[in-house]
């Protein structure tokens, strides 16, 4: 078999089928017409998806679901969800409603600030160094004038460059650390062309800098790059109650709930192996709406898990209280998302999901993010602390399991019906399917 190809990405999209159909297949014709089953047959959108990314041969579908009833400071969403694993839209949608006869979620956004660096070397006087900062820190600003102009006019911009010494954890090592407001856009194009410029203008003005000696003059600007790290772009989400009105259909002892939810939290403070599946519960969430609105949620998932760390320890990222009777549960997260620009403008069913949630700003999307993710937290822990998890998981698996089957519309019938009253598991479904067509 070969594997390894020069010039591949010169190839036409139907000579990169040809190529991986013949040399990865043994039914080359097979895996062609699969590839291109998926082809979207309006060529100029599949088109636009084609150039989303490179070497692109076809789409590959995730399912789009919505999450109806979240009452997010007395407004109500639906909320647009992408993802593939079962029951993640039930279980948001569950708790939504839930809350909503509770008085629904309560976000606040505290601050919406974006981090850059510039990472230099500096051979020399630490002193020399920050003088000559101070001296052309305006330089910065002027230089980036052509790349801000916008931004500022929609109130964002430059908010302040900093020289940082790191040269406690790297000999000679410097930063140039900047913050950023981007308003609606995620903004990451924008930061790394301010940074890319602040480099060269620190290059440019350390070889004219009278004061320093020729080694000095020569700063090694290793690279210039966003932080997706962003400790200044929080969201806050909560939820709470009295602890009587817990109550529900699978919580006949709302205290001992309460409690128990609690101590399924409070493990997951303590207890890395633990908190790491509880977060992706969370995460569960947050990536299905990160992706329905075209942001980036490899960003989001590396800004969260930090954030999880920055005491030393992996903890949960949501808590939980119960004070005079009141049950209290939230969550604060690092979140930076845009509305506008990128994928938002590109995709049309990102369009559509931002519809969907009434075009809000940035911040609002926040908003509606992490409480989705809370919401997911809370009904994956509302049924590991009483059901356990596979009830609910698997009767929305169930469909799945009986997709290979290709059962006809009867059969369908008379499985779920069964179903509703017996514990489902894949081989439970198989023995029903085999018995039934016997
Ligand atoms: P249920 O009590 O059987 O649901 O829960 P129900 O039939 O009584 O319906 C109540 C509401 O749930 C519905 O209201 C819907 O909002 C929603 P309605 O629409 O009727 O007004 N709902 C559905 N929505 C859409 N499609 C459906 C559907 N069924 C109910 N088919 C449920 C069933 C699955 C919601 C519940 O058992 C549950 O929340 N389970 C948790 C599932 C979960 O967390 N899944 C995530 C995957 S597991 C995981 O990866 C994370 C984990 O490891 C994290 C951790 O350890 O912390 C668990």
């Amino acid at each position: 078999m070969k594997n390894n190809i020069n010039g591949f990405s010169k190839l036409s999209k139907e000579k990169k089928i040809d190529w991986i159909a013949q040399n990865y297949f043994s039914e080359p014709e097979k895996a062609t017409q699969l590839i291109k089953s998926y082809w979207n047959a309006d060529t100029k959108l599949q088109q636009l998806h084609d150039d989303f990314i490179e070497n692109t041969i076809t789409n590959f579908y995730l399912p789009l679901g919505l999450s109806p009833n979240f009452l997010i400071n007395g407004k109500y969403y639906t909320v647009p969800m992408v993802i593939e694993e079962s029951s993640v839209v039930a279980a948001a949608s569950k708790s939504a409603k839930y809350w909503s006869e509770r008085g629904g979620f309560k976000t606040t956004v505290f601050n919406t600030e974006k981090i850059g660096q510039v990472h230099f070397i500096f051979n020399g006087d630490k002193s020399k160094l920050e003088t000559f900062f101070t001296k052309i820190k305006a330089k910065f600003h002027e230089d980036t004038n052509g790349t801000t102009a916008n931004m500022q006019k929609r109130g964002g911009g430059i908010v302040d460059i900093v020289l940082k010494d790191k040269t406690a954890v790297l000999e000679n090592y410097y930063q140039l650390h900047a913050t950023f407001q981007t308003k609606d856009s995620m903004g990451a194009n924008f930061i790394n062309s301010c940074l890319e410029q602040f480099a060269k203008t620190l290059k440019r003005e350390a070889v004219h800098y009278s004061d320093f000696t020729s080694d000095e003059k020569d700063i090694e600007v290793i690279m210039s790059i966003l932080s997706n790290y962003v400790t200044n772009c929080i969201v806050r989400v909560e939820v709470s109650c009295p602890i009587a009105e817990l109550a529900e259909k699978n919580i006949p002892n709302p205290k001992e709930f309460a409690e128990k939810m609690v101590k399924a939290i409070r493990i997951a403070e303590v207890e890395p192996y633990r908190a790491v599946t509880h977060n992706k519960g969370i995460m569960n969430g947050i990536d299905a709406v990160v992706l329905a609105t075209g942001n980036d949620f490899r960003a989001v998932e590396a800004g969260i898990h930090a954030y999880a760390s920055k005491d030393g320890q992996y903890t949960s990222l949501s808590h939980a209280k119960i004070e005079n009777d009141i049950f209290s549960y939230w969550m604060e997260i690092p979140l930076a998302l845009g509305t506008v620009g990128g994928l938002t403008s590109l995709h049309p069913l990102v369009k559509l999901a931002l519809e969907i949630l009434e075009k809000p700003s940035a911040a609002e999307l926040m908003q509606i993010v992490a409480a989705t993710g809370l919401a997911q937290n809370f009904a994956a822990l509302r049924s590991l602390t009483t059901t356990g998890i596979q009830e609910g998981h698997m009767k929305m698996h169930l469909g799945n399991i009986i997709n290979p089957f290709e059962a006809n519309t009867e059969e369908r019938l008379i499985i779920e019906k069964h179903f509703e009253n017996n514990t489902v598991s894949h081989s439970a479904v198989v023995t029903f399917i085999e018995n039934l067509r016997k």
